[in-house]
């Protein structure tokens, strides 16, 4: 049995004292067990950093199409949890600008560092913070983020229901939360590299906003611009 145990430390800054809260998940079953598998080996993060950020991404990511429909502003906070090694993170830096931030979130360390990477090669990134997160937390400071963004990463989330939590923490109460994820059929990205859409992709779009409002984040719009994949507006659930 997969059974996964996590210590997750939060870190919440109050009344300018930083305190320390600490939250124990104890989740049973992977939900999509060994659907990150492949990143553990080099080998593995070779082959998929040429799909991230592989020459004809744009075509069908659309990225600046993306940009004008999250309206972002300068000076906003934008959350990229699942970012990989950063294809969309220099798209959400150039919108929020200088007087912005951008959190750039992932569990897969190597996939951060290379984020890291492109910071300090000077490539406009000055304003992206790189998070290492876990798979069941993003680390992220409470509150942080205007528009939370996750790209082609929900379906990788073993455990949606402590990510949904705390995603819900990291939200401002007036953020916005966008999926965007492929749906659940054969295109010709999934035919050229190998992948069963219905192996690989474990819900389609309405089953995701079923899970996402099971964790009482209040589903607000879809958008259909893009050729393979969902737009999907959430707002966090309302404390009590
Ligand atoms: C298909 S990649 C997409 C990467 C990036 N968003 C992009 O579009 O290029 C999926 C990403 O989700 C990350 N991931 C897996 N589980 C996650 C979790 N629980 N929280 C955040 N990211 C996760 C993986 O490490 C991987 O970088």
């Amino acid at each position: 049995m997969n059974v996964f145990l996590s210590m997750v430390a939060r870190s919440a800054v109050s009344a300018g004292a930083a305190m320390l809260v600490c939250t124990c998940v104890i989740a049973a079953e992977s939900v999509a067990p060994g659907i990150n598998d492949r990143y553990a080996t080099e080998e593995g993060r070779e082959a998929a950093v040429e799909i991230f950020e592989g020459e004809d991404r744009n075509t069908y990511q659309r990225p600046e199409e993306i940009i004008r429909q999250l309206q972002l502003e300068h000076g906003d906070a934008a959350c990229e949890i699942g970012a990989g090694t950063g294809y969309f993170t220099t798209y959400l830096a150039r919108a929020v600008g200088p007087s912005g931030r951008v959190y750039a979130e992932d569990p897969q360390k190597e996939f951060v560092q290379s984020i890291e990477d492109k910071i300090e090669r000077g490539s406009g990134l000055d304003n992206v913070v790189p998070v290492v997160g876990s798979y069941v937390d993003t680390n992220l400071p409470d509150g942080a983020c205007d528009v939370a963004i996750v790209l082609d990463a929900y379906h990788h989330f073993e455990w949606p229901a402590p990510m949904l939590d705390a995603m819900a923490k990291d939200m401002k109460s007036d953020g916005r939360l966008v999926i965007i994820d492929f749906y659940r059929k054969q295109n010709p990205l999934f035919d050229r590299v190998g992948i069963d859409a219905k192996k690989h992709l474990r819900l389609d779009r309405d089953e995701v906003i079923a899970e996402i409002e099971k964790h009482g984040w209040q589903y607000v719009e879809s958008r259909a611009f893009l050729p393979y994949q969902y737009f999907l507006v959430f707002t966090p659930p309302q404390s009590p």
